[in-house]
């Protein structure tokens, strides 16, 4: 891509841009985090970037915003990394559950109650508690030494989305009592939680979460600082899981509608891996990472507007790997 074309790319960006913010306009925030609901609802952007480093951005793609859910991804990477791939797939499944993200259910009504998936508030809160470390701070440096390594930057808290989470998780603390009951929690429940909702409530923005969708469609290999971040067959396993679980009980749609490796989180941020296609007169022939933010949720948790902006890029680019 040169010069020219981004500017042609990012104009084509910024009309889409335009187009798609007032679906938020009518949507609304998560507001079962009271913190989140002070969140403009017409907030929408998207920043992409190719292995060059050549990007594009348009809207409001610099506001901070938390990870939420997108971090079940950094999560689930870190702790595979500390103790193995077959370790952590033994204590949680691969399989989509067509179920709500904070849903109960599944864990009674199949022996012996192991979470489906790592993509779930049940798996994902397994996973922290497979985290290298006894404390909520050795277990989430693991997570914040791999954002380092992938974003170039420590990542940062939002102490008042913590704290408005910490204080309302009830559900959370019931799904973490249930597994640690059945013997899937590998440290103390207090502790999971801990985890689990700081890493919900690190601060990012597109382009942070674009950064990372940019190396797992490099399959772990940071092509701007050339380096392996993480092995291959890792980078696979969690992209096919973002594809099956990443977007919610609405996973199926979006792998049929859009056809790219993505997660959601209720904040609004959407995060997408292109892998390299072979039609070179497309942009983005060689893959690209994709950050959308846009705070207006639909029922299953994931952003109105930003589903729709990403739906139409990848239509219009011809990104589904299908
Ligand atoms: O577990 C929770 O309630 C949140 N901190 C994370 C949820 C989330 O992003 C799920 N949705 N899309």
């Amino acid at each position: 891509m040169n010069l020219k074309m981004i500017s042609k790319e990012e104009k084509y960006l910024d009309e889409w841009v335009m187009n798609y913010r007032s679906l938020g306009i009518n949507g609304q925030c998560a507001d079962y985090i009271p913190a989140l609901k002070e969140s403009n609802l017409s907030d929408l952007g998207v920043y992409m970037i190719n292995p060059d480093g050549v990007e594009i951005k348009s809207g409001d793609w610099e506001i901070p915003f938390t990870l939420q859910s997108i971090s079940k991804v950094i999560s689930f990477i870190a702790a595979c990394l500390d103790r193995g791939i077959s370790y952590v797939l033994e204590r949680v499944d691969v399989e989509p559950t067509g179920d709500a993200f904070n849903s109960i259910v599944r864990l009674e009504m199949h022996k012996p109650g192991k979470p489906f998936n790592p993509m779930i508030n049940a798996g994902a809160i397994t996973v922290a508690s497979l985290l290298y470390g006894e404390s909520p701070e050795q277990k989430l440096e693991s997570i914040y030494a791999l954002i380092e390594k992938m974003v170039g930057k420590r990542p940062t808290l939002n102490e008042k989305v913590f704290q408005s989470e910490w204080k309302t998780a009830n559900r959370n603390r019931a799904l973490a009592y249930y597994l640690k009951e059945s013997g899937f929690l590998e440290s103390e429940v207090e502790v999971a939680l801990e985890v689990y909702l700081k890493q919900c409530s690190i601060e990012v923005n597109t382009k942070d979460i674009a950064l990372i969708g940019l190396i797992l469609s490099q399959n772990g290999y940071d092509p701007i600082h050339k380096r392996q971040i993480f092995p291959k067959q890792l980078a696979k396993l969690i992209k096919g899981l973002m594809l099956t679980c990443g977007m919610y009980n609405a996973s199926g749609k979006f792998a049929a509608f859009v056809g790219i490796p993505a997660k959601s989180g209720v904040s609004g941020g959407i995060m997408a891996s292109v892998p390299a296609r072979y039609r070179q007169e497309l942009p983005f022939q060689t893959g690209c990472g994709i950050g959308i933010y846009g705070p207006a949720i639909d029922e299953y948790g994931n952003s109105l507007a930003g589903v729709e902006l990403l739906k139409h890029i990848a239509e219009v680019w011809d990104f589904s790997i299908f």
